[in-house]
């Protein structure tokens, strides 16, 4: 595993556009897996910062989304559709056909899990899965349970999850109560891993994440056991380890 610690969120952001970067100029029809949430925002405003300069091509590139929430139509400002086209899609040359996350619209939950699993291994797996972690360890929404999750699977969000999302909707009620989301194993099987924390709420999940016991109770802890990670950290995020 390798760390690199930034000296604050702009540093942490800039670093992880580099990996990204990286990515993309040495294979241009690589799979980009994205995550959303507060933490990649600044990595997104850096890559089309650079797209806008000429310096990166995404027209083949391909990218596949951790998770989604369930009955939440994608031109719902909460749809995480939405985030991605209003962060990073609609700013940059890539291909909407080649841009891909789970369908929260999709009511069998078998049929579109089974969907995205095949559509990933179609495109050959995940070359880079970029992750943010929940203060619960929680990766997509995997949260912390007695097993690791294997595929992509339709979870029942837990109520700290809930409440951490609440900010974005009117009222706890409108927050979705279930999600799409790629499993650990989905998650694992990608080449690469890159995953960002910023802040010092997140210091001691990734004290416990990345230098605690391996269990699905800590689901990020897994990643423990994957060949080649990333972890890009600001200094507040970093100061327990
Ligand atoms: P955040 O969420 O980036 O908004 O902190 C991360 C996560 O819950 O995975």
């Amino acid at each position: 595993m390798r760390i690199y610690k930034a000296a604050n969120y702009k540093e942490m952001s800039r670093k992880a556009a580099n990996i990204i970067s990286a990515q993309v100029i040495l294979k241009p029809d690589c799979v980009l897996g994205l995550a959303t949430g507060s933490t990649p925002i600044g990595l997104y405003e850096y890559l089309v910062d650079w797209y806008k300069k000429g310096d990166l091509d995404f027209s083949k590139v391909q990218t596949v989304n951790l998770d989604e929430y369930k009955g939440l139509p994608r031109d719902n400002d909460q749809s995480y559709y939405y985030f991605m086209h209003d962060n990073l899609f609609n700013h940059i040359n890539i291909d909407p056909a080649n841009v891909h996350l789970p369908d929260g619209m999709e009511p069998d939950a078998e049929k579109e899990c089974r969907r995205y699993d095949e559509l990933i291994r179609s495109l050959g797996g995940v070359d880079i899965q970029l992750l943010g972690i929940g203060h619960n360890g929680h990766i997509g929404f995997n949260e912390p349970d007695t097993v690791f999750a294997k595929g992509t699977h339709c979870v029942k969000l837990q109520e700290s999850t809930i409440q951490a999302n609440k900010r974005f909707f009117a009222s706890a009620e409108e927050v979705p109560q279930y999600a799409y989301t790629m499993g650990i194993q989905t998650i694992m099987s990608a080449k690469k891993i890159l995953i960002m924390a910023n802040g010092a709420g997140k210091a001691e999940i990734i004290k416990k994440a990345f230098f605690g016991p391996i269990t699905p109770e800590v689901p990020a802890s897994v990643l423990q056991l994957h060949g080649d990670v990333t972890l890009v950290l600001d200094n507040e995020a970093a100061s327990l380890i």
